[in-house]
């Protein structure tokens, strides 16, 4: 496995393996790798003849007193778990962004109705932060394939919209999310809870799975599945953001009676750290 730190020796890595004739699949990550980054390691392994993983805190998409600081970092750990998982190049880039004596980077990515609301609506920053990084990847690591996972859900969508949108040759595939044993979404941040809220956090994944069975057994008021994530996740030790039922592709709201597949989103805070949940529900 080799380590990458430099865009234009990055380049030229794809770019030998492309000319001779391989495929090169990318899983775009910020690191404290878990079993969930993994899942989409092996997706990409299955799809292409090379894998590169890249390891990289994003501070664009973090605001200013956001947990960019506080963001768990485990370097050594995860070039030994890209090992295992048989990555063949890590790309930690030294520098995405000029230094404070280099000219401002003044060129972003905004995807424009996609990335408002959900998410957007308490990190209004975000989506901006997170498109411009991933293009910067895109154009440094050009590879045929990246996988996203669908657990940020509504950053799967946006990816995926930017990558139609401006002509990236690259196919965007979404990987299940990959749960604790008890059903607590994988996620780096899961680290920053402490005991109490770690047990707390769990009725995120519960109430999300009793409303997908009350949906999918009987036609139910979306307002009466969020009131009863709601209650249940705020009753339980949580301060939800937002829970949305949603229209899995375009992500608008879903109004009335639940008759057609859509996506139950939820953020939501424990103690300090805000956590992410999802789940599709299949009605006929
Ligand atoms: P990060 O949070 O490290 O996640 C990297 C990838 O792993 C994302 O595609 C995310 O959706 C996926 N992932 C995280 N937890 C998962 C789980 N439990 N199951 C399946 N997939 C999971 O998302 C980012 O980094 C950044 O925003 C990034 C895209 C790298 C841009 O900076």
């Amino acid at each position: 496995m080799e380590t990458v730190e430099d865009a234009r020796a990055m380049r030229s890595w794809t770019r030998a393996r492309r000319t001779s004739g391989e495929t090169v699949g990318f899983v775009p990550t910020m690191g404290c790798l878990h079993r969930g980054h993994l899942s989409l390691i092996s997706i990409a392994r299955a799809r292409c003849d090379r894998v590169v993983v890249s390891i990289y805190v994003n501070e664009t998409q973090f605001a200013p007193g956001e947990d960019f600081e506080a963001y768990p970092r485990k370097m050594a750990e995860d070039l030994e778990a890209c090992r295992s998982a048989g990555v063949d190049c890590v790309f930690v880039p030294r520098a995405m962004y000029p230094g404070k004596e280099e000219p401002a980077h003044e060129t972003y990515v905004d995807v424009e109705i996609l990335s408002k609301g959900l998410c957007a609506q308490t990190r209004p920053h975000f989506f901006r932060g997170v498109a411009t990084v991933v293009t910067k990847l895109f154009n440094v690591v050009e590879p045929d394939v990246a996988v996203f996972g669908k657990k940020d859900y509504q950053q799967w969508r946006v990816i995926r919209r930017m990558t139609r949108d401006l002509n990236f040759a690259i196919e965007i595939v979404g990987g299940d999310i990959v749960r604790e044993e008890d059903g607590l979404a994988m996620s780096s941040r899961n680290l920053l809870l402490t005991l109490e809220k770690r047990a707390e956090a769990t009725v995120i994944n519960r109430s999300l799975r009793e409303a997908k069975a009350l949906a999918e057994r009987q036609p139910t008021a979306c307002g009466v599945l969020v009131d009863a994530v709601t209650q249940a996740i705020n009753g339980g030790g949580g301060v939800v953001d937002y829970v949305q039922v949603m229209e899995p592709e375009s992500l608008t709201p879903y109004e009335g009676n639940v008759s057609s597949p859509c996506v139950i989103a939820v953020a939501a805070k424990f103690g300090s750290v805000r956590l992410l949940d999802n789940i599709e529900i299949m009605c006929e």
